[in-house]
């Protein structure tokens, strides 16, 4: 499976239930990762969206209370979402939240981190990749400028994959 994430200097991602800056650039990028494959979130980080479920790619949504959200497919455990996913798994796109990019991140292979150059306020945050033994950035672009922020794309791979089995 691939991650996306936007990340600020600090690692935040996100503060009461809300993404910390509106960046059309990162949401550009986002469209683009992510328009014709599956996206899989927790059901905070779907109920944060304005317009749901988004359009032109499958939503799935891992929730205890499917029943809320009867328009779009939702899971009660991570192994029933690997059951479903199995063999399409290149298509996956983990897209949070932070519990959600928790349970997931060992079983991604790519990672796509738009990182903020600023510092934010946030409640909810990412691991910081450089950090993890197996994890290195393999592409990062050059600075951009979206509605007053400076960010970069980064790419970062994962050496130790583990299987979808739990
Ligand atoms: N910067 C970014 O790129 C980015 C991306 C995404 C989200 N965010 C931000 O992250 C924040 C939300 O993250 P969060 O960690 O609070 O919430 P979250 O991960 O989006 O959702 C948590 C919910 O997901 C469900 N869930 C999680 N794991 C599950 C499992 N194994 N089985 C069944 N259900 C499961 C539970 O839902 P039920 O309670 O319904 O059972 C849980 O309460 C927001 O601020 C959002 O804006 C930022």
């Amino acid at each position: 499976m691939n991650l996306i994430v936007a990340v600020d200097r600090k690692y935040g991602i996100g503060k009461d239930n809300n993404l910390l800056a509106r960046i059309p650039a990162d949401m550009a990028y986002f469209k683009e990762k992510t328009t014709g494959k599956i996206i899989v979130m927790g059901s905070s980080t779907y109920m944060s969206f304005p317009k749901r479920p988004l359009p032109n790619r499958e939503n799935l949504v891992l929730t205890t209370r499917p029943e809320e959200y009867p328009e779009v497919k939702c899971f009660p455990s991570v192994g029933e979402f690997f059951e479903y996913v199995r063999g399409n798994d290149d298509d996956v796109f983990v897209c949070g939240g932070s519990t959600v990019y928790l349970q997931l991140l060992p079983y991604c292979k790519k990672a796509y981190v738009t990182h903020i150059d600023e510092e934010f306020d946030a409640d909810t945050f990412f691991p910081n990749l450089s950090e993890l033994s197996n994890w290195e950035k393999v592409e990062e672009s050059e600075a951009v400028e979206s509605n007053g922020y400076k960010i970069t794309f980064a790419v970062y791979e994962n050496s130790d994959l583990r299987p979808m089995n739990v």
